[in-house]
């Protein structure tokens, strides 16, 4: 959008400088339904494992031992993972600076999720009696994978800050061009990992409903509606985080950029 006022000339660049406007009414729905099924996916994880599954229990009762496990990794990497990814649509109305630091801050918070929800399956699987066998489910495979990208993620979000640091007291702006370029990687990188851990996490929530309810299953009892219906919370998630994150036109950043002619 573009207009003339006597001197003045403003023109809003919001939509990535193309000719149509995002239709930012359509962005709003569509944040709000993403905010409701990564808090929706969070209380049915819960609801299950206390509900059905017994509640959580420590060391000596390794069955509610493991309950932790899917609790906390869908809360690590898709509640707080997710809503690290949104902060750069979520908080549109912010400072740069801002949407940053709520990204940082929601990776950091999931790290001891993930860390904790990892050591609560292994300490159950080795606490049981017999020991259960470790890593041969395709699930436990693909966790692994998961796991290896975020840290991968970790690690270099941790290198670039300590190095951007480093570059803020000598030379910022000879490296400018090379942090920019490196975003794009960061971005893909983390809309992979996320889409990842639902895989892994409707992997992993199959392996639990079959164990725990057996043939039942194909009853669809209530326990199974409720497991069904938080993996298609967790599917839904996987379609509306990319159109969220990778349609153009919703990048929250408004530029305005105010032409003074004359002065
Ligand atoms: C991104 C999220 C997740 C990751 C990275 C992950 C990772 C893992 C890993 C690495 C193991 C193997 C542990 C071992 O063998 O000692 C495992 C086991 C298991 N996980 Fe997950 N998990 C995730 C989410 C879930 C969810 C949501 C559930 C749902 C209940 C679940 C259910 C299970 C079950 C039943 C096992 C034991 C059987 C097996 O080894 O496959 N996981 N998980």
């Amino acid at each position: 959008m573009a207009y003339k006022s006597g001197k003045v000339e403003t023109v809003s660049i919001s939509d990535g400088g193309s000719s149509n406007p995002p239709n930012w009414c359509f962005f709003g729905w569509l944040l709000a339904l993403t905010q409701l099924l990564l808090h929706g996916a969070l209380g049915l994880v819960l609801f299950w494992v206390i509900y059905y599954l017994g509640g959580f229990g420590w060391h000596d009762q390794p069955k509610l031992e493991f309950n932790y496990h899917p609790v906390l990794m869908i809360g690590g990497f898709v509640y707080l993972s997710g809503n690290a990814l949104l902060s750069y649509r979520s908080f549109g109305c912010c400072r740069h600076i801002y949407k940053k630091l709520f990204h940082t801050v929601f990776h950091i918070l999931a790290v001891p999720a993930i860390v904790m929800g990892f050591i609560t399956v292994w300490d159950s699987r080795n606490m049981n009696v017999p020991p259960i066998a470790n890593f041969w489910s395709l699930h436990s495979w693909m966790g692994l994978t998961t796991m290896g990208l975020f840290a991968i993620q970790v690690v270099r979000m941790l290198v670039v800050g300590f190095f951007s640091f480093l570059i803020l007291l000598c030379c910022e702006a000879r490296t400018a061009a090379l942090r920019a370029a490196l975003v794009p990687v960061h971005a893909t990188f983390g809309l992979i990992t996320f889409l990842m851990a639902i895989a892994t996490c409707l992997t992993g929530i199959t392996e639990k409903a079959i164990n725990s309810l057996g043939a039942k299953y194909r009853d669809l009892g209530d326990e199974a509606v409720v497991v069904n219906v938080l993996a298609v919370t967790l599917l839904a998630l996987m379609i509306l985080m990319p159109v969220l994150l990778l349609f153009d036109k919703f990048r929250s950043r408004r530029v305005h950029v105010v032409a003074v002619h004359g002065l």
